[in-house]
């Protein structure tokens, strides 16, 4: 992608430096604009060093506006497939919310048609004023997107919200806005199923598994690329990605409840988590003291989400699962899918240790008419994208010859 990176005057303005790297080091091309404010804190040759790109706007030893042939600002423009702002300051949030052009920067931002971002970061006064809140509303009115600011000790010394977002989740965020749509899942609602659960012994002692529920998170990310609605339900410690409604579940009991309250109203289901197969009967009020003989911890059956989704399953909703088999791996995945009423299973094949720990992964996707071609090996991102790409494009197929 080519990324224009706008920088204001602000203290998060080194962040900025940060950013850029990353997002260089990514792959994007990345073309950083500083206001006159912004290379006050942060220094042209600092920019271009890191992106290996020239840097544009304001610059001490050469006056902002520069002598050039071409007219800077439209050239700029029409180069960027998105301009982010980081950090947004309320001058410059304030002056594209009225309209007013008066730097490269801001004359820019009248003149792109590319998705614009901005991640403000500011005093929590500052950014709590209602003047500061109505240009940010008007700034969302048009189209333009923000990462918000989080809570933290603020450069000032106060402690609240105004802190400039991880620049992770700005990353993300330009990822979800920069991506290739995919018309079969375009607007479309999706629950997504990520995640460890946990089942408390006591008040000290959990039964769960080793699942992080990046796989699911990483789904949910591409899912959201190719422009879906995604709900996810979330166990584990993991960060919510952006642009993605989240709702946290502990237990396997919560997770369920989370899931059969939206599934009537999703056109699809991707279950990607470990949702843990038994817990105990009962929950110890106090911590349980070791006893002297031989102990016995009485388990029960959890829900399985999939198997009631898929029970509950309507005319037009489809629905995905995930098996990690060691043996006869198409045999129990096409199992799977019979049973839980599944449009695929994508299978896992965790014989000798495979799978668990490694950096790339390998999914074989099991329809009813058998398994398809292997998606992988691939690390987990590029491994969510591509089952999600094989999703929209059997699905796309699917509408194709329904028409
Ligand atoms: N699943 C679920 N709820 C459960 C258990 C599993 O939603 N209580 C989902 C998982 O998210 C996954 C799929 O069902 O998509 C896994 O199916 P499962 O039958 O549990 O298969 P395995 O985990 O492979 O275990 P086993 O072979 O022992 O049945």
């Amino acid at each position: 992608m080519k990324i224009l990176l706008g920088i204001p005057g602000g203290i998060a303005a080194y962040k900025a430096a940060d950013l850029a790297r990353l997002l260089t080091k990514r792959g994007h091309t990345v073309r950083c604009v500083l206001t006159e404010a912004g290379s006050r804190f942060i220094t042209p040759l600092t920019l271009a060093s890191l992106t290996g790109e020239p840097c544009f706007g304001a610059n001490p030893d050469m006056n902002e506006w520069r002598p050039s042939p071409v007219i800077e600002h439209i050239e700029l423009a029409r180069w960027g497939d998105l301009v982010a702002i980081v950090p947004a300051t309320a001058d410059s949030l304030g002056k594209t919310a009225n309209g007013l052009a008066n730097d490269l920067l801001s004359t820019i931002l009248l003149a792109t048609t590319a998705p614009v971002l901005w991640a403000p970061a500011m005093n929590t006064a500052m950014w709590e004023h209602p003047a500061v809140q109505a240009n940010v509303a008007r700034l969302k009115s048009f189209g333009h997107a923000m990462v918000e600011p989080v809570e933290g000790i603020l450069a000032c010394g106060e402690e609240g919200a105004g802190k400039l977002a991880d620049i992770e989740r700005i990353a993300d965020a330009m990822r979800a806005l920069g991506s290739v749509r995919q018309p079969s899942l375009m607007g479309k609602r999706v629950l997504v199923t990520a995640g460890p659960t946990r089942e408390d012994l006591d008040p000290v002692r959990i039964l769960t598994n080793r699942s992080t529920g990046s796989m699911g998170i990483e789904i949910a990310r591409s899912l959201r690329d190719v422009g879906a609605i995604v709900h996810l339900v979330l166990g584990g410690d993991l960060a919510a990605p952006y642009g993605i409604e989240t709702l946290r579940a502990r237990t396997a009991a919560q997770m369920m409840s989370a899931c059969a309250e939206l599934w009537p109203r999703m056109d699809g289901c991707i279950a990607a988590a470990a949702v843990a197969d038994q817990r105990p009967e009962t929950i110890a009020g106090e911590k349980v003291k070791k006893g002297d003989g031989p102990e016995n911890l009485v388990l029960v059956r959890t829900p399985d989400i999939l198997l009631n989704l898929g029970a509950q399953k309507r005319e037009g909703q489809w629905l995905l699962g995930f098996a990690a088999e060691s043996e006869h791996h198409i045999d129990h995945a096409h199992g799977k899918l019979m049973k839980k009423k599944l449009d695929a299973v994508f299978v896992n094949d965790i014989s000798n240790g495979k799978a668990f720990g490694d950096q790339e992964n390998t999914l074989t996707p099991v329809v009813a008419q058998g398994p398809q071609a292997a998606l992988g090996p691939l690390p987990k991102d590029r491994l969510a994208q591509a089952l999600v790409g094989w999703w929209a494009e059997r699905l796309g197929l699917q509408i194709e010859n329904q028409k």
